[in-house]
């Protein structure tokens, strides 16, 4: 689980630069306010009319209309009010933008006194209710945003009154019904925006046809019905089209037939989105109008589409191609021999996550000169990976995990530009000895049957996953291989490594996770341990560590999750733990041999989940506050035969007659399940929050579909380990 949604983190943040870039450059046009052009008095009218616009809002939490002022002096122009801006020779306002201020209350008519107004952005605010009818007599408008509001009801036919529009945008409302057909009279439009819209039909789509000037279309969600099924055609007519995106629109009733051409297509489609729309392979018959040598974004995720066909080789400026979640089986070698025309020269981005595809990663990957990305992981690709993937020469990211895939990473690999990889659970054997990659970021080959050494792999990883291997040998490629000081991820856990932890590990200031659990390693925790003042995950399980804990381990401050079962340490159960690791999550010390009570400062963990304290010399009271920890059972006490106190059985002396809670039974494999997703909920809420902000803000990004999958990962990469962790101890303990 954790191989396939958390070791994806750097690639988060190169996606987050780019969405950043990405996001600021394409909304700065249309969500931040114009900067107000040259002064001079609004005209009195119109001034009176955003006035009134502002006593209609009930709630403006950010503010945006606190600069509005309703003194009557002339000092105050209303031009250079925030989200106004005035025609700089006429004085009169053409554009007001609230776009993303959360506005609440409504939108005043008095709008209709601003007679030169073609802007009009109101996207992402709180407006509620149908959209109101003197819309409709805007008739001036060229941009119309209402998106990203709560509006009800169908979308009025009026709307097609405004004849000027250009951009008009309705995303991601509550809206209801047919999409009017009288849209259809808006034969300006360049930019059609209708996404989202997930309780909306389109009855027939005869009208679109008649937008001629039509560049981009957006219809996400709303679901094609009857007589739309000649949507080809339709939109195969619109000679300006460059962006169609039609995810999640239910075109699986939509086969209307398309005798099979093989001639060059005249679209003028650049990026084209069909993803999740059930679509089986008879989807080929009536694609290829829609498809052409301009062709540079395609995405076919999440269909059931078990080919493609050889046309798409002819697709010569395809350079970003998604094929993810195809449920069918399909060949890979097949697959790529289908794609090698001129589009070997273009694609740079192949993503192809989580289907079924079959055979080897064979030398048919050779000719891909261009291919910068490839994700085939959770696949069910055999066979040995072929030499030539290694030496592609732009290959930066290979994601190739979760499937059956064997051999090796060859040497040729000190060649590449490979900064991402992912091989972890294959059946790789080795890694050749003189394997170096100068540039990576980030390695994952756990999961494999990597044996002998930990090689020479890197010295600029920030990532490096080599956990359940057969690695032997001590750790000493620390202090020489491994030199990043922004390492912040290192997993060697499950394999037979052993020695001393070497001191150099102490001087990776960054890191964050440190796993070596199950090793056969032993010695005492360095005092210099509290030089890892990022740490939040500290595995140290199932090994031979002995003596203290150092009293230093205090100053890590952001730990979530300590796991120390399983050694021979040994004193007492530290105070300080209660006292300054106020992050603290899960804390196992269980199998050891620490003696005496247990600290009632543990009380003070406000974040802990689960403690488990068993099979140590412990002795004394529980503490009370202890005893009802949501993930927390008896068995995370027993084995100390000095123990007493809830929630054990064993009365302490002196106490009354106790309420012993229900003995956990056996079957709670339930239990777990609904602990662990409570708390992944918990994580996923977070990562909607950024959704809604950055979804939305994607007007057009090649790299997006990656992006929400990595998106997926970041917030649950931390969590997720933590969570595997604690189910699978309640689940181990409660056996
Ligand atoms: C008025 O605005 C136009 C474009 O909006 C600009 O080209 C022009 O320079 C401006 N004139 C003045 C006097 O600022
Ligand atoms: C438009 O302005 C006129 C004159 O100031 C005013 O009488 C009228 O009520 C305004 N209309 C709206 C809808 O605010
Ligand atoms: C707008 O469209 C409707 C239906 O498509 C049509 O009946 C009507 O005549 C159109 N109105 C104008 C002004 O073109
Ligand atoms: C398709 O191509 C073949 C040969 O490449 C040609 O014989 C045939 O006429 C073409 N069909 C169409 C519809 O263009
Ligand atoms: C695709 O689905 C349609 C209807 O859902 C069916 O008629 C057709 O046979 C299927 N085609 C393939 C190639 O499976
Ligand atoms: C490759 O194209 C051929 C001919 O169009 C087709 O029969 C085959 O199924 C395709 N294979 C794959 C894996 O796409
Ligand atoms: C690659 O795409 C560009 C346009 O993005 C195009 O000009 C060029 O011809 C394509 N390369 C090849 C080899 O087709
Ligand atoms: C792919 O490359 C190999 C060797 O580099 C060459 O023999 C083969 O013809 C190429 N195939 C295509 C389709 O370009
Ligand atoms: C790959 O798997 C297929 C069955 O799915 C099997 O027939 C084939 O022998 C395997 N190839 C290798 C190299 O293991
Ligand atoms: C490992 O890969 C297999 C398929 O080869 C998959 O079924 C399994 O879920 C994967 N395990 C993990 C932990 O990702
Ligand atoms: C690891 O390999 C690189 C590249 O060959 C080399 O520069 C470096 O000295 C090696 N480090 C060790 C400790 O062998
Ligand atoms: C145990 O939990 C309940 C509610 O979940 C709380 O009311 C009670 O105070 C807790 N007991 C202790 C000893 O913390």
């Amino acid at each position: 689980m954790r191989n396939n949604i958390s070791h994806r983190l750097l690639y988060v943040v190169l996606f987050i630069s780019l969405l950043l870039l990405v996001c600021f450059t394409r909304t700065t046009a249309f969500y931040l306010p114009p900067a107000p052009t040259t002064p001079g008095v609004g005209i009195d009218n119109e001034r009176h009319a955003l006035l009134d616009f502002k006593a209609s809002i009930d709630h403006d939490p950010r503010g945006l209309l606190s600069t509005w002022s309703t003194r009557e002096e002339a000092t105050s122009d209303c031009c250079e009010w925030f989200g106004v801006t005035c025609n700089n020779q006429t004085g009169h306002i053409i554009s007001l933008d609230f776009g993303s201020g959360d506005l609440q209350g409504k939108i005043s008519p008095s709008l209709l006194n601003l007679s030169h107004l073609s802007h009009l952005d109101l996207g992402f605010n709180h407006f509620t209710g149908t959209i109101p009818k003197f819309i409709g007599s805007l008739t001036q408008l060229r941009y119309l945003n209402l998106g990203f509001n709560h509006f009800t009801g169908t979308i009025p036919n009026f709307i097609g009154s405004l004849t000027q529009l250009r951009y008009l945008r309705l995303d991601q409302n509550d809206f209801t019904g047919t999409i009017p057909p009288e849209l259809g009279n808006l034969t300006n439009l360049q930019e059609l925006s209708l996404r989202f819209l997930f309780s909306c039909t389109v009855e027939n789509l005869d009208w679109l046809s008649r937008m001629s000037k039509l560049e981009e279309l957006q219809m996400d969600d709303v679901k094609f019905m009857g007589k739309a099924d000649n949507w080809v055609n339709v939109i195969s007519s619109l000679q300006k089209l460059s962006i169609l995106s039609l995810r999640s629109c239910g075109l699986s009733q939509v086969m209307h037939p398309y005798s099979h051409v093989n001639s060059s297509s005249s679209s003028s489609i650049v990026s084209l989105d069909l993803e999740n729309n059930n679509l089986n392979s008879s989807l080929y018959n009536w694609l290829f109008p829609l498809t052409s040598n301009k062709l540079e974004d395609l995405s076919l995720d999440d269909n059931k589409l078990d080919r493609i066909p050889k046309y798409f080789g002819n697709l010569c400026s395809l350079t970003y191609f998604y094929f993810s979640s195809n449920t069918m089986p399909i060949s890979f070698p097949n697959f790529l021999k289908n794609l090698s025309g001129c589009t070997l020269f273009n694609l740079s981005f192949l993503y192809l996550y989580n289907g079924q595809f079959r055979g080897s990663l064979s030398n048919d990957i050779q000719n891909f000169s261009s291919l910068n990305y490839l994700d085939i992981s959770n696949n069910r690709l055999n066979g040995t990976i072929s030499e030539k993937v290694w030496q592609l020469p732009e290959l930066e990211t290979l994601f190739i995990s979760s499937n059956s895939l064997q051999g090796g990473i060859s040497k040729n690999i000190r060649n590449s530009k490979i900064l991402n990889i992912d091989v972890s659970n294959n059946s790789l054997q080795e890694v050749d000895s003189e394997v170096y990659m100068s540039k990576v970021a980030m390695i994952d080959m756990s999961s494999n049957n990597i044996y002998g050494t930990i090689p020479n792999i890197s010295s600029t990883v920030i990532w490096l996953d080599l956990s359940k291997n057969r690695l032997h040998g001590g750790l000493s490629f620390l202090c020489g291989h491994v030199v990043n000081p922004d390492l912040y991820y290192l997993d060697l856990s499950n394999n037979s490594l052993t020695g001393k932890i070497p001191d150099c590990l102490w001087h990776f200031k960054e890191l964050q996770l440190l796993d070596l659990g199950y090793n056969k390693l032993f010695g005492k925790i360095h005092s210099s341990v509290n030089l890892l003042k990022n740490l939040k995950e500290l595995y140290l399980n199932n090994n031979n560590f002995s003596g203290q804990l150092p009293l230093s381990l205090s100053s890590c401050t952001k730990l979530i999750l300590i796991d120390l079962g399983a050694n021979k340490f040994s004193g007492s159960v530290p105070f300080w733990i209660g006292e300054k690791l106020s992050l603290l999550y899960a804390l196992s010390l269980t199998s050891n041999n620490f003696s005496g009570t247990i600290p009632s400062q543990l009380c003070q963990l406000a974040n802990l989940q689960l403690l488990d304290l068993s099979k140590n010399n412990l002795h004394g009271t529980i503490p009370p506050c202890l005893g009802n920890l949501t993930a927390m059972v008896q068995e995370g006490y027993v084995g100390n035969a000095g123990l007493c106190g809830l929630p054990l059985s064993k009365y302490c002396p002196g106490d009354k007659e106790l309420q012993l809670p229900p003995i956990v039974g056996e079957n709670n494999g339930d239990d777990d399940k609904e602990n662990m997703w409570f708390y992944i909920g918990g994580a996923i809420g977070f990562a909607i929050g950024f959704w809604t902000v950055c979804i939305v803000l994607l007007v057009y990004n090649p790299g997006r579909h990656a992006f929400f999958h990595f998106m997926n990962t970041l917030e649950s990469w931390i969590y997720v380990k933590v969570m595997v962790f604690i189910s699978k101890l309640q689940h181990n303990t409660r056996r």
